[in-house]
């Protein structure tokens, strides 16, 4: 994470360049001089708000799993290198929620906050700002959202209280390196909370699904020109098959296509009456009707793959090779009914982007004693 000072220079440099030549911008001589000076001095350097500003837009059209970035230009960038207490950085995000839900017409942002060389670094410790909650229950069920078990403990063990719902908000757990994590709950008004309902089977409304409007992530690390932003959320909006197939049907999530079934009336007892499938599709139906019907932002995978298309269409013409990986583009249902399934990639991984980052330890050690023992470990 600490590059060396020729790596640093050479990393600027690239960067640079590529936001010069890109924006056509004169001054890059003078620019790089600059930097260098900087490096030299301090062993790192400031990025310009604007050189910040397009780094971050191209992480999002490097990003290779990602196929909506089409509209990589559109991103919201926030600046918030100056604030760093974790207080300040959760008021900061509440902001970030209510830009990017809009009331349902989504908006694509993300806030940057202090620079990883900068001390003390930060970081947010949830995968995802809204997420709901998972509690292992003494019958050996799951409660809520499977994935979230450990996170949902290492919240319990820093005194944060749960309602015990299927869709419990998680609070916000933002960490200084060498402090104690700090955690903040959403207040409700903030999260745009979906019901999901079925045009044509009431049933469906009955079995009290929901999920949430916005997708932040909020565990990657941003990397531009040799620096690295270790707090740096950022949403888009949802497309229809990550709720849909996904979070609300994998067997490890929240496991609904056997209920479904039941309700539809389906022979479960073998696979090869294609009940799963045909499960899936009315929970698509669900999911695309509810989102649709209060005028919330979901795009459907149909669409989704054509603008992906469209958005190697343009990068072709401006000379520059897609990079992307196949595996992720292509959704995960109506594979070869979409143009994305069609073609192959090169999937090399390009700078400016985003990197996962290592869960804290204390995320994985969840009991309190652990969590004491443990200083926070920064990936
Ligand atoms: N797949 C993740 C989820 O279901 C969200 C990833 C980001 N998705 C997006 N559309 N920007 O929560």
């Amino acid at each position: 994470m600490h590059p060396s000072k020729t790596d640093l220079l050479q990393k600027a440099t690239h960067f640079l360049q590529q936001y010069f030549v890109e924006n056509g911008k004169q001054g890059f001589n003078q620019r790089l001089h600059q930097v260098n000076a900087e490096i030299s001095n301090d062993g790192t350097y400031l990025l310009t708000e604007e050189e910040l500003t397009y780094g971050a837009k191209l992480a999002w059209r490097n990003s290779n799993r990602c196929i909506g970035r089409l509209f990589w230009k559109s991103l919201k960038v926030r600046d918030r290198r100056s604030l760093s207490s974790p207080e300040e950085i959760f008021a900061d995000l509440m902001e970030h929620l209510d830009f990017a839900t809009n009331a349902g017409k989504i908006r694509s942002a993300i806030s940057i906050y202090q620079a990883a060389d900068r001390y003390p670094r930060v970081r947010i410790l949830n995968k995802q700002l809204v997420r709901f909650a998972g509690y292992l229950l003494p019958n050996g069920q799951v409660l809520g959202d499977p994935d979230s078990l450990q996170f949902t403990r290492f919240c319990h063990a820093l005194g944060w209280e749960s309602v015990g719902t299927a869709f419990d908000l998680l609070p916000v757990v933002i960490q200084v390196e060498g402090e104690a994590p700090k955690w903040f709950t959403i207040p409700e008004e903030k999260v745009l909370r979906v019901p999901i309902i079925h045009p044509e089977y009431p049933w469906l409304e009955r079995m009290n699904i929901q999920w949430y409007a916005v997708p932040v992530i909020s565990d990657m690390r941003l990397e531009m020109g040799g620096i690295s932003f270790t707090c740096a959320p950022f949403n888009g909006w949802y497309m229809l098959t990550e709720i849909a197939v996904r979070n609300l049907a994998d067997a490890h999530r929240y496991n609904l296509l056997p209920q479904l079934a039941e309700k539809m009336g389906l022979d479960t007892r073998h696979v090869r009456t294609l009940w799963k499938d045909k499960a899936l599709l009315v929970l698509q139906e669900a999911v695309l009707h509810s989102f649709q019907e209060k005028g919330i932002t979901l795009v459907d995978h149909h669409s989704a793959s054509e603008q992906f298309l469209e958005f190697c269409r343009v990068e072709e013409a401006k000379g520059r090779k897609v990079q992307a990986d196949w595996s992720w583009i292509v959704p995960p249902t109506a594979g070869s009914t979409l143009g994305v399934f069609h073609r192959e990639w090169e999937n090399q991984v390009l700078s400016p982007n985003f990197f996962y980052q290592e869960v804290p330890r204390q995320v994985l050690f969840e009991n309190e004693e652990n969590l004491k023992e443990c200083p926070f470990h920064h990936g």
